[in-house]
């Protein structure tokens, strides 16, 4: 019999929970959760095997209160630390959150060094960053949720604006998750039709300013955190898109290296995903217009990254 995949999220707060309920429900993979308040991470288990008893399938979902018991995880998703409140930016967490990512780095690294790890963690590009430098593990092994989500928002307000073709828009975003991605409407596609045959210049600034501020959107609404069902959902295509070897290309947040002209610093671009984590890295050419704004974004996440290399790793 073929062993059940074994997937581990770290973190049971919203994004960690809704992952875990979105894979009960849909695959057939083992889910282990681990959280600091393990009360709370058993009530969720319990709530969500308890739903999967209302179907015909039985979830497998397990607690974990050892580290130990992340070994033999296929892949590991970190969703713990804080996510921002009204107010914060991304970049207000970088600190606090990248203390948090270097504890469960050291875990991953003892327990389960073969596993493709997928960050969640804001700020998220210097937290795939400090997983890289907390484990030494190849960069094809770890990655960042962020551009599925980023291109799933453009695509809602590009459905906003059609009010048709559901499931048929493409629209990719690229560059760091931060004020500054990197929204490509000239890449979008409406079922191979491009957007600027279906809408106004106007309506595509206007898709690109509400992509660029849809996480703060969510944020400014909902007070006490960050979106999650969306963010989950995106996770659960990576997870699907590595378990089953698709190949899928799908924009990811990763170590750059040589890529689009840069090396030693993390961006969303798009990648191939397949059972070793990031199979290729795929380089756009860029437009003159396209490049800027993606130098510019990257350069956002150096400075990130600059600002741990002073103040953190070598603290
Ligand atoms: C967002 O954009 C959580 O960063 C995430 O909503």
């Amino acid at each position: 019999m073929e062993r059940v995949k074994r997937v581990g999220i770290i973190g049971a707060g919203n994004v960690g929970s809704t992952l875990a309920y979105i894979l009960s429900a849909t695959t057939p993979y083992q889910i282990i959760l681990r959280d600091k308040d393990k009360d709370r991470a058993r009530g969720m288990l319990l709530d969500m095997f308890q739903a999967s008893c209302v179907g015909e399938k039985f979830a497998k979902l397990d607690v974990i209160a050892s580290p130990k018991d992340l070994g033999g995880c296929d892949v590991i998703v970190v969703a713990a630390g804080s996510p921002r409140l009204p107010g914060m930016s991304r970049n207000d967490l970088l600190f606090a959150n990248a203390k948090v990512i270097s504890e469960i780095a050291k875990d991953i690294k003892e327990n389960s060094p073969e596993a493709i790890v997928i960050l969640v963690t804001n700020p998220l590009d210097a937290m795939v960053y400090t997983m890289l430098q907390e484990t030494g593990f190849n960069p094809r092994q770890i990655l960042g949720m962020a551009g599925i989500l980023d291109s799933a928002r453009m695509a809602s307000f590009i459905y906003e604006k059609l009010q048709c073709a559901p499931g048929q828009i493409v629209a990719p975003v690229m560059g760091g998750h931060g004020d500054d991605m990197v929204p490509l409407p000239r890449f979008c596609m409406v079922n191979g039709v491009p957007l600027s045959e279906l809408l106004e210049e106007s309506q595509i600034q206007e898709v690109v300013q509400r992509t660029r501020n849809a996480g703060a959107e969510i944020v400014s609404r909902l007070k006490k955190g960050s979106a999650y069902f969306a963010p989950a959902r995106a996770t659960a295509e990576m997870i699907c898109a590595i378990m089953s070897d698709s190949h899928k290309i799908l924009p990811c947040s990763v170590l750059l290296q040589g890529e689009y002209g840069y090396r030693d610093v993390v961006g969303g671009v798009p990648v191939e995903l397949g059972i070793h984590g990031i199979e290729r890295v795929v380089e756009l050419k860029l437009l003159p217009e396209e490049k800027q704004q993606f130098d510019k974004s990257i350069q956002s996440v150096q400075d990130l990254i600059d600002a741990l290399k002073a103040e953190y790793f070598n603290s």
